[in-house]
């Protein structure tokens, strides 16, 4: 029988969607003995699940709960399958993709702080927020309060299972949308990223959700920010390392973009690091994935590619073929 380890932090009740003809293994991050399974669903949380490896034996295929599997192959080696969760955090990280870009251009951690100091006459300090980050220094009547998402263009850099849900949340704005992958197709039109330079400059707003790997660490480095428009709200939902920390705090210290951070280079952000404290930011502690919703989806995409691995079929979830 196919021995399955599954993360002992899983509540026993979301077990059920996991085929009955498997047995099911238990691993927490205090195993103290070796254990022989076949299938791993390691803990969401890689520093637990990399504290079990050691003591496990037999891995053939990982289903991880995650889409971002970075740790992985460095942890298993490559004669093990791995296959994420692919779809299972499209609409906890496109929500606070959405969440993340009104809230910044509502201005709403200024006016927590306002309603923090309980001083409603504080409200005109938006005006002024207003003036500095996008440069536009006109009297405006009545004073600027809040901008509107609708009818800006947005760069979206990635167009995955997440990116594409980002779209479908975007539609009642009326963006100009910009898409941009690896690879460039049509209908709709995905750019490839060797425009990302040409297409930089377009947008008010950039949304970076593409994997964290060589060819994307640092893909928004400081030449890049330059590129940027005033003003322009970058959001990273996707891993810290795909920008350049250093650049970033450079670019919004100088006043140059504001930006909405849910992950970080490094994490986690030691409390002494520049980045809490820079100006413009809206930052989240790698929050976009982890909602009640989560782990019942995230096994049922185990659980259907364990059910195809059963079968003989191919994986749908491939990110690593074992060798
Ligand atoms: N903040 C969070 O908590 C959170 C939650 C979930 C996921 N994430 C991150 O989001 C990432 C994307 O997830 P997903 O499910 O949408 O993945 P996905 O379906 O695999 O899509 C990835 C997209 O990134 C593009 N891409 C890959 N390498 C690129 C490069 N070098 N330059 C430009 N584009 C590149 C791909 O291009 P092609 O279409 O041409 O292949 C694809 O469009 C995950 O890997 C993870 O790191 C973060």
């Amino acid at each position: 029988m196919l021995r399955v380890g599954y993360p002992a932090t899983v509540l026993p009740e979301l077990l059920s969607v996991l085929p009955a003809e498997v047995e099911l293994v238990s691993i927490s991050d205090k195993l103290d003995e070796d254990v022989e399974i076949d299938v791993w669903i390691p803990d969401p949380y890689s520093t637990r699940a990399m504290r079990a490896w050691p003591h496990l034996r037999g891995v053939k295929l990982v289903l991880a709960m995650m889409a971002g599997t970075e740790w992985i192959p460095g942890t298993v080696g490559p004669h093990v399958t791995i296959c994420n969760a692919h779809g299972a955090h499209n609409i906890s990280t496109a929500e606070w993709t959405l969440t993340a870009i009104l809230a910044s251009l509502k201005y709403f951690p200024l006016y927590f702080d306002i309603q923090n100091s309980a001083k409603w006459t504080r409200r005109f300090e938006a005006d002024a927020h207003y003036a500095a980050i996008t440069g536009d220094r006109r009297a405006v009547y009545p004073p600027v309060m809040q901008e509107e998402l609708t009818g800006k263009t947005v760069l979206l850099v990635g167009y995955g299972a997440i990116g594409k849900e980002i779209e479908r949340m975007l539609e009642p704005f009326r963006v100009e949308l910009l898409r941009v992958a690896r690879t460039p197709r049509t209908e709709p039109e995905v750019h490839p990223v060797k425009e990302l330079d040409r297409l930089l400059p377009k947008a008010q707003v950039i949304i970076l959700i593409v994997p964290s790997t060589a060819e994307t660490r640092h893909l928004i480095d400081a030449p890049r920010l330059a590129l940027m428009q005033q003003g322009t709200l970058l959001v990273n939902a996707a891993r810290g390392p795909v920008v350049d920390t250093e650049a970033l705090v450079a670019a919004l210290e100088g006043g140059k973009i504001r930006a909405a951070v849910d992950v970080t280079d490094p994490e986690p952000l030691p409390p002494e690091h520049p980045l809490w404290h820079c100006p413009n930011l809206l930052l989240t502690p790698h929050i976009g994935g982890s909602t009640p919703e989560f782990s019942p989806r995230a096994l049922a995409t185990a659980a259907a590619e364990l059910c195809r691995y059963m079968r003989g079929e191919p994986l749908r979830n491939v990110v690593q073929a074992a060798i």
